[in-house]
């Protein structure tokens, strides 16, 4: 799939143009290419490799390559190991096999989410995202795990066969683990691994619960569908789980562990090291310290490190052609009919206020948040159609944007007044100023303090056949005085 290169400063139209005949594009490789394409198991059909869906990967995440490689590959396995086993005779499979689920370690707005929702879209298998932390309350009775599977069937519209080829993904999986303790929130979160546990392995779960009449209308509709009465069971046995957590504090385990094999060798070699270096050695030894049960960390064969986003890299995705961070902004200003774009420098100085705010991308928003709202905000009611963001306007956005409405106040006075009068007034840059500080000090608008000082000076300009007409600074103190003396003065020539 080659696409047209993008460029920041296209207009709104191209951007959109663009993204029409992309969504186009990803409707025929993406949306047209379901893993599961009809209702048998033998017909599922997987054909994507490894490097295909990395480089899919790779044009829209920045900055984790090489965690990239390591998901493109196992989620790329799993769905061809599936494809391959399918057409296998059950009782000729291998017994007791482990599926490539995954661990993706990192802190908060790297990309984790971001990962495993763009693989669900360019496989299109039905995905659901979960959580862990709202199965690990104590006391927590209304769901439980199996209805993640329930779920994905839902996502399959009902479609069962299709929901067993899905992919589960759960965040926050790190609030599951157990901290040593045999009582309280503890005995629940090993009590949630333990059903997780079952299900990352091989499970039949029932479709419907006596509790969720969602799952019994999912029921009827598939019988409906399908002339028969409907399957009862889902088999996890084809689900690929994803889990994914920042697991703070698990650096020091990993520190501990590093520095006890490394008794009376250079110990603080590892002092000084990123916290992304250290998790990248995390062993399965580190995980059950931890906190998880052996048998949960056993069914999680692939682990992946995301990197910290630098700057550079927060910069970098706000270049990005398909960042929704820059073109989810200029639609919020063109659904007003503004044009919105971006000098060079804002990006990198917003890139730099965000990684300041030290939640990854997330920060991006934030950031573009509090520089734009008050625009937003005022814009809309100007005839303002343009704004460039520049360095100003990150630097000093309530200084630029009162300019930008003064500018624009005295614009539309201009206008109306040459459309009514023929005449064009014009102001002196002390005019201007010292309008300014009366529009602050009789909390007027500059248009309407503007009309009530100049309103009926065209009456003396006409007289005076003035097409065009300079207004200067004793004008906006005396308009009546100053107009009298200049007619007084000129007439007679
Ligand atoms: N590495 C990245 N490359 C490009 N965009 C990213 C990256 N990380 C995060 N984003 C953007 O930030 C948003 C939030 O990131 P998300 O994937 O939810 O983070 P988390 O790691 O907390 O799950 C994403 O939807 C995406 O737009
Ligand atoms: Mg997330």
């Amino acid at each position: 799939m080659t696409k047209p290169a993008f460029d920041p400063e296209k207009s709104i139209e191209e951007i959109l143009n663009l993204d029409a005949e992309e969504a186009q594009a990803n409707a025929e490789t993406i949306g047209d290419k379901p893993g599961v394409t009809g209702k048998k198991a033998s017909e599922f059909n997987f054909d994507i490799k490894p490097e295909e869906l990395e480089s899919f990967l790779n044009q829209y995440v920045v900055g984790q390559e090489e965690t990239i490689e390591v998901i493109a590959t196992k989620v790329c396995t799993h769905f061809n190991r599936m494809n391959l086993d399918s057409k296998i005779p059950p009782k000729e499979r291998l017994v007791g096999n482990i599926k490539s689920n995954m661990l993706l370690i990192g802190p908060t707005g790297v990309g984790k989410t971001y990962i495993v929702k763009l693989i669900a879209k360019k496989i299109g298998v039905p995905f659901v995202k979960a959580d862990a932390t709202k199965f690990s309350e104590t006391g927590y009775v209304g769901g439980d795990v199996e209805d993640l599977v329930r779920d994905l069937v839902h996502e399959a519209d009902g479609d069962i066969r299709k929901a067993e080829y899905g992919i589960i993904y759960l965040d926050e999986i790190d609030k599951i683990a157990s901290t040593g303790h045999m009582y309280g929130p503890d005995v629940s979160r090993s009590g949630v691994q333990r059903n997780l546990l079952k299900l990352m392995e091989e499970a039949e779960v029932d479709l419907k619960t006596p509790h969720d009449l969602a799952s019994q209308v999912e029921a009827a509709m598939e019988a409906q569908r399908t002339g028969k009465v409907s399957r009862q069971k889902i088999n996890t046995r084809n689900i690929l789980f994803i889990v994914s957590g920042a697991f703070s504090g698990l650096e020091d385990m990993i520190n501990k562990r590093l520095n006890k094999q490394s008794i009376g060798f250079e110990k603080s070699k590892v002092a000084g090291e990123a916290r992304q270096d250290i998790l990248k050695k995390v062993k399965t030894e580190d995980l059950i310290e931890f906190g998880f049960e052996s048998e949960f960390v056993g069914r999680l064969p692939v682990y992946v490190v995301l990197n910290e986003l630098d700057e550079e890299g927060l910069y970098k995705i706000l270049k990005n052609k398909y960042s929704t961070v820059v073109l989810g902004k200029k639609l919020d200003f063109r659904a007003y009919g503004i044009d919105l774009s971006f000098t060079d420098e804002s990006l990198k100085l917003l890139a730099k206020k965000a990684h300041s705010e030290k939640t990854g991308a997330r920060g991006l928003l934030s950031v573009f948040e509090k520089v734009l709202i008050k625009f937003e905000k005022s814009l809309p009611s100007t005839a303002i159609k343009k704004l460039t963001v520049d360095r100003q306007v990150i630097e000093n956005p309530g200084e630029v944007l009162r300019e930008l409405l003064i500018e624009e106040g005295i614009q539309s006075f201009q206008k109306e007044f040459l459309v009514e009068h023929g005449i064009y007034l014009d102001f002196s840059k002390e005019a201007v100023d010292r309008l300014k500080e009366m529009a602050g000090e009789r909390l007027k608008s500059i248009k309407q303090l503007c009309n009530d000082l100049f309103r009926d000076y065209f009456h003396g300009l006409r007289l005076m056949k003035l097409e065009h007409f300079t207004i200067p600074r004793e004008a906006v103190d005396n308009p009546d005085d100053y107009l009298n003396s200049f007619i007084k003065e000129n007439y007679s020539k």
